[in-house]
């Protein structure tokens, strides 16, 4: 007796799954998992009404805080790719593992999901399911099929398929996004009438204020109330959401090589990401944001590839962690015009001083304004010889460059001082 565990949505692609797992591959029973990383209520219902008129043995995983502090290691990296948060990237390894845990309770022979191989979601499921032993299928890319020929073959078994719950969309959601794409959407010249939004309402004119706190670049409160991290993004989203924050529409450079239109909402995210690097750049120092952006950039490109658990990252996380044991305050965050605007920030581990950069102080502690005019003197300096300046201030042309100093001797700039 063969089994395989089938990811799930309930969705025409994973329903057309069902019975071509058996036909086409020769597996004696399919299960059915969904995983919850936060999708609408309704999304389940459809997943279990869907399976017991298919007489799927179902299984539902609760992935929710495992997936949630996913999502707030990408806080801490303030991680997008090309825009974007990444809600479906960062849930893909979350799920994959869930099914996998599954399917090995109930000792499956395989697994398998209804993504196309034009997408990203193959690739990251499968990179988490290839560490196993289990065969590994993918009916709608291995077999060829479109949309026609599932609707077709649907109907012809008698299976049970409305045609996709939202409009002609493929939309995905979960606690950190929600994406559209498709349909109208393919044309990216094409203005998104408003009903491709569901999380976010038209900005007005009203605005509010909130104040979150940091520590160790985790978000832990608001207004001084403590949250979890699910019940935290749950909160931000519909409190950001409800002043239209967080909608991005990008042209997108999938895995494959693909451009293509995508359109999110994030209201959580684009809060937290915009309130975290403000708090980074009161505590870090210009050499640590600097270097940070860099690893930050490689943690959301492995995040987007599905490959949060590569060596690469944990390495990543290794500066993450150091430089994160600063960012610990609050950034208080207006949320008007459609934008989550920090306003205020707040640190015991500020790394700045008021007296020293205010206009209105002379002289603070050693430092005088005169001093900086040493500063002055140099800066520019190798331009200066690069475009001949330096020349003219010469008598002798023949004579090495001379430079009035006060005890300081700079040479040509060879020795690299
Ligand atoms: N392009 C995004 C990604 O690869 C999201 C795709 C979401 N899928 C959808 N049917 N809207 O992460």
């Amino acid at each position: 007796m063969t089994r395989v565990a089938l990811a799930f949505s309930g969705g025409l692609d994973t329903t057309v799954c069902v019975p071509l797992l058996e036909e086409e591959y020769g597996y004696d029973e399919v299960i059915g998992v969904t995983v919850d990383v936060g999708q609408p209520e309704s999304e389940f219902d459809e997943a279990e009404e869907t399976a017991e008129a298919l007489d799927l043995d179902h299984y539902v995983v609760d992935a929710k805080a495992e997936f949630a502090d996913l999502c707030l290691e990408g806080v801490r990296a303030n991680a997008t790719y090309q825009g974007y948060p990444l809600g479906t990237a960062l849930a893909r390894p979350v799920i994959a593992e869930a099914i996998l845990e599954v399917a090995t309770e109930q000792d499956c022979d395989g697994v398998a999901h209804g993504c196309t191989g034009k997408g990203n979601d193959q690739l990251r499921f499968e990179a988490v399911w290839r560490d196993s032993d289990l065969e590994v299928i993918a009916p709608v890319r291995e077999l060829g099929l479109t949309r026609e020929w599932e609707q077709e073959y649907a109907a012809e078994k008698g299976l049970p398929v409305e045609g996709g719950s939202g409009g002609d969309w493929s939309i995905d959601t979960n606690l950190w996004s929600r994406s559209v794409e498709g349909d109208d959407l393919e044309d990216p010249n094409y203005v998104p009438s408003t009903e491709i939004y569901d999380w976010t309402d038209e900005p007005t004119g009203e605005s509010e204020e909130i104040e979150i706190t940091f520590e160790n670049g985790y978000p832990v409160a608001i207004d001084g109330q403590q949250y979890e991290p699910v019940e935290l993004i749950e909160y931000l989203n519909e409190l950001a959401g409800s002043y239209g924050v967080g909608r991005t529409d990008v042209m997108e450079d999938r895995m494959l090589g693909l451009k293509v239109r995508e359109n999110y909402e994030h209201p959580a995210a684009t809060t937290l990401l915009n309130a975290h690097e403000t708090l980074e750049g009161l505590v870090l120092t210009q050499e640590e944001r600097e270097f940070k952006q860099q690893i930050d950039q490689q943690w959301a490109k492995k995040g987007y590839e599905g490959l949060v658990d590569a060596p690469l990252v944990d390495a990543l996380e290794g500066f993450i962690a150091e430089t994160q044991k600063r960012v610990t305050g609050t950034v208080t965050i207006r949320f008007e015009g459609g934008k989550a605007r920090p306003v205020a920030r707040d640190s015991e581990y500020a790394a700045y001083s008021a007296e020293h950069a205010s206009f209105d102080t002379e002289t603070v502690g050693k430092i005088a304004q005169e001093d900086a005019t040493g500063v002055a003197k140099y800066h520019g300096f190798q331009r200066r010889l690069a475009n001949g300046v330096l020349e003219d201030e010469d008598e002798d042309e023949s004579e090495p460059v001379e430079l009035a100093t006060d005890g300081g001797n700079v040479d040509d700039g060879e020795t690299g001082n």
